[in-house]
């Protein structure tokens, strides 16, 4: 069975989580896009990891963790995150499987993240990790791999070209001043040397795992709603979020996907710019915020807050193939008196039911909400479906009645055994 996990909003509904649980039972977990701009929280036994690059399933013993072709990667970041998890005694030796495919994240690609910010007026609120730069430099055919870290010449050619043209852009547009071969060719040479012994052709191994029938999960970045092509351009991150990613970014083909799970929070959250229908006001956003601790797991920027918005989740829905969804994050919900759910928007005068594809909609669309009853009680420790408050089975039951789409997990809180199965 391989199993595509994705976000269905804006990011951080709690991919980690679910990917650390379904981890359990998997033999792979395969990272197929998007760079250290991801950040994956998984908590066990009071410690919390936060993985930017690494898969989620690294903690379970004897698992296969692949880095895939579309994931672009720093190798600084990576090596921080190796380290990270050796100091907490869990090796990745022999587990651990990247991509010679992968494009690696130079500092100028992080330079440029942020000058471009600085200069944009409407800026994006990137996490200015240099994925927008370096995604760039994949499709303009001047990016450098991982395998290319492996092999000093060409390393060394593809490094010359690059600052030729970049170093002058630095100079003439940025009045930056640029940066100076010998230095990043020695670095990068030497990350290369650090981490030859897990770089391979991983389209090979994760194809001869699906031919040997293991369980494989593709664990998404980001969200629906960042995807490059799908999500709110241009508030979105460079890479293919949607599960059809999982197919470019690993060589896995779609035939042998067999199932999407969505991973959707009761709410909705966002870091950056751009547009939020559905978003609250200032004071009802800090306390949501405060109890969801809705703070970015890689900027710590604070996350904007709303209501779940079942238009998005319909067209994530659509656009993925989710056949199930794991919700996330009911616990935030406890104690509020009344809940909305955006059902349509309205939006010069007509009702609109489907996500609309004019940003302009966007930004100005008014929600049509449903309202339900809260419930008052903690839910946080409750282990069965049967046993949360009949309000809030409510809410899950309306939400599978309207997406037409089973809700086959609910996370009631941030750790490992916070969760009801159904
Ligand atoms: P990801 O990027 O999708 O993996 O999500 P993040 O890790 O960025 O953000 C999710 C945050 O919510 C993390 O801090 C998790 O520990 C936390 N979390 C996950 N599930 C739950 C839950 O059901 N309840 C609560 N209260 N926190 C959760
Ligand atoms: P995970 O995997 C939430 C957002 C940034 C910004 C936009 C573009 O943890 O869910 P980028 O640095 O990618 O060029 O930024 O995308 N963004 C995320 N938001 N969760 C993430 O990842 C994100 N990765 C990028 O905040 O708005
Ligand atoms: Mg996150």
């Amino acid at each position: 069975m391989n199993t595509v996990i994705v976000g269905a909003q804006w990011g951080d509904e709690g991919k980690g989580k679910i990917i650390d649980i379904l981890a359990q039972t998997a033999d792979y977990v395969v990272r197929y896009q998007g760079g250290s701009n991801a950040g994956h929280t998984v908590v066990t036994n009071g410690h919390e990891f936060i993985f930017h690059l690494i898969p989620s399933g690294i903690l379970h013993k004897g698992k296969i963790c692949c880095i895939g072709n579309g994931v672009t990667i720093d190798p600084a970041a990576l090596l921080e995150e190796i380290e990270r998890l050796a100091k907490a005694k869990i090796g990745v030796a022999r587990r651990l499987k990247i991509s010679c495919l992968a494009h690696v994240i130079m500092p100028y690609h992080k330079v440029l993240d942020e000058l471009r910010e600085a200069k944009r007026t409407h800026k994006i609120g990137t996490t200015r990790r240099g994925i927008g730069p370096c995604y760039s430099d994949k499709i303009n055919r001047c990016g450098i791999r991982m395998i290319d870290l492996l092999n000093a010449k060409v390393l060394r050619n593809k490094l010359k070209d690059n600052l030729l043209e970049k170093n002058e852009i630095f100079k003439k547009v940025y009045q930056y001043p640029g940066f100076v071969f010998e230095a990043l060719y020695r670095d990068y040479l030497q990350y290369g040397r650090k981490l030859s012994s897990y770089i391979c052709n991983t389209a090979l191994v994760i194809n001869r795992a699906v031919e040997a029938k293991k369980k494989i999960l593709f664990e998404g970045a980001q969200g629906t709603f960042l995807d490059i092509d799908f999500g709110t351009y241009p508030y979105v991150t460079s890479s293919s979020a949607i599960s059809g990613g999982s197919c470019i970014g690993t060589g896995v083909a779609p035939v042998k996907i067999d199932k999407v799970v969505g991973v959707a929070k009761a709410y909705t959250t966002r870091v950056g710019e751009g547009p939020f229908p559905t978003e609250f006001g200032a004071a009802f956003g800090k306390l949501i915020r405060e109890k969801g601790a809705e703070f970015g797991a890689t900027t710590g920027r604070p996350r904007r807050c709303g209501w779940i918005d079942l238009l998005m989740l319909k067209e994530a829905i659509l656009l993925n193939g989710i056949s199930e969804l794991a919700l996330t994050k009911l616990d935030v919900l406890d104690g509020l008196k009344t809940i909305n759910l955006a059902v349509a928007y309205r939006y010069k005068g007509t009702l609109l039911k489907e996500f609309p594809q004019d940003s302009e909609a966007l930004w100005k669309a008014k929600p049509v909400y449903k309202q339900m009853q809260g419930w008052s009680k903690t839910i946080s420790d409750t282990k069965d479906y049967a046993q949360l408050p009949p309000r809030a089975r409510d809410y899950v039951s309306y939400l599978e009645d309207a997406l037409k789409t089973e809700i086959s997990i609910i996370s009631v809180g941030s750790s490992r055994e916070k969760t009801i199965y159904r």
